[in-house]
């Protein structure tokens, strides 16, 4: 069965074509970066209005690159939320089309769902249960997955995403828009124990994250600093680097101790992070706990997450009618 998935809960204007045991066909990522980047960070009705422009041809460089045409697609999955709803409504209505048009299936799908489930797009080894952290711009979240669509939220984000925080500190430090490939770039040339900055436990049990905190303390950093050199910049970045993924690796591994799973799963934006990537792995391997993660194309936002997690509801019935209306604040 072939199928069509939309995403556009964001910036990005994704669209993707899925065949038979979830084979991705083609997976198409219109990104609005350099839109967005001329003010230092996304903006909602730029990025809406961008969704109205691009939708259409990223749908059909989708067909054309799986080799299909809309006459061979069985059911459109869409984002239907967490996320901008200018953005989501976009996607969403283009997809109410599209099945009203063709008289085939429609599915809403929850954002963050696609990121967790997304290292199983490329992970035949991945199955349930496994802890899967879900690291991006707008999230950061640590669930049990147990099985399709039964999971457990053991811990999140009381303030700020760990992907808002790596935004906020590149801005702060002048490295420019998304933070994240910038920060990891300059903490390259950076000493991680050059600086002392605050890593937010929020008491030895717990499995929720902050990192509020942990920007200030960079803030702060940099006032005292006075004059500004490009190798404080880079331990800077490093050290705010290093704070960021001694939280992540440790909550996570702590997650699958309680909860004895022996496998953990890396996703969302951040996950793109090649020293997150490598820290999780040691960790991971010491603890005897099996590592997965996506390829960076699928950590990002893009449709062939939703169009993976779509598929599973389709086969288990749970199909939209046109009354599917999306929600920012959709939780999972
Ligand atoms: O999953 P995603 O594309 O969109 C959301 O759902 O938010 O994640 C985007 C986030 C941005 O905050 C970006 O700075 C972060 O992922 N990111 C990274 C890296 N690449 C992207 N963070 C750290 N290191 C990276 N290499
Ligand atoms: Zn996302």
């Amino acid at each position: 069965m072939t199928f069509l998935a939309i995403e556009t809960s964001c910036d990005d204007t994704c669209a993707a074509v899925l065949g038979n045991e979830n084979q991705v066909l083609s997976s198409i990522v219109s990104s609005q970066v350099k839109l967005h980047e001329l003010y230092g960070g996304i903006v909602p009705e730029l990025a809406s209005r961008r969704h109205c422009e691009n939708i259409r041809w990223v749908v059909e460089q989708a067909l054309s690159e799986a080799r299909v045409t809309l006459a061979d697609i069985k059911a459109v999955c869409v984002t239907k939320g967490p996320g901008l709803v200018g953005s989501l409504l976009v996607g969403v209505a283009y997809a109410k089309s599209l099945a009203f048009a063709r008289k085939i299936d429609l599915v809403g799908v929850n954002h963050v769902e696609g990121h967790l489930l997304s290292p199983l797009l490329t992970n035949p080894d991945l199955t349930f249960p496994f802890i899967g952290l879900v690291v991006s711009g707008g999230h950061s979240s640590l669930y049990l997955a147990r099985d399709w669509h039964d999971y457990e939220l053991l811990g999140r984000t009381i303030d700020d995403a760990a992907g808002e925080a790596f935004d906020k500190v590149a801005r702060m430090l002048e490295l420019g828009f998304p933070g994240g490939p910038v920060i990891e770039k300059q903490a390259r040339n950076g000493d991680p124990d050059a600086i002392k900055l605050p890593r937010a436990w929020l008491g030895r049990e717990s499995l929720d994250f902050s990192f509020s905190g942990l920007k200030t303390a960079v803030r702060t950093s940099l006032g005292r600093q006075g004059e500004v050199s490009e190798d404080f910049i880079s331990d800077l970045a490093a050290s705010f680097q290093e704070a960021v993924v001694d939280v992540l690796v440790r909550k996570t591994l702590l997650a699958a101790e309680r909860y004895q799973i022996k496998k953990v799963a890396l996703a969302g934006g951040v996950s793109c992070n090649g020293y997150l990537r490598q820290r999780m792995s040691e960790a991971a391997q010491s603890q005897g706990v099996g590592f997965f993660l996506a390829p960076p194309k699928f950590c990002t936002d893009n449709a062939a997450m939703i169009g993976l997690v779509g598929s599973r509801r389709l086969a288990a019935g749970q199909i939209d009618d046109f009354s599917l209306n999306p929600s920012s604040r959709l939780p999972l």
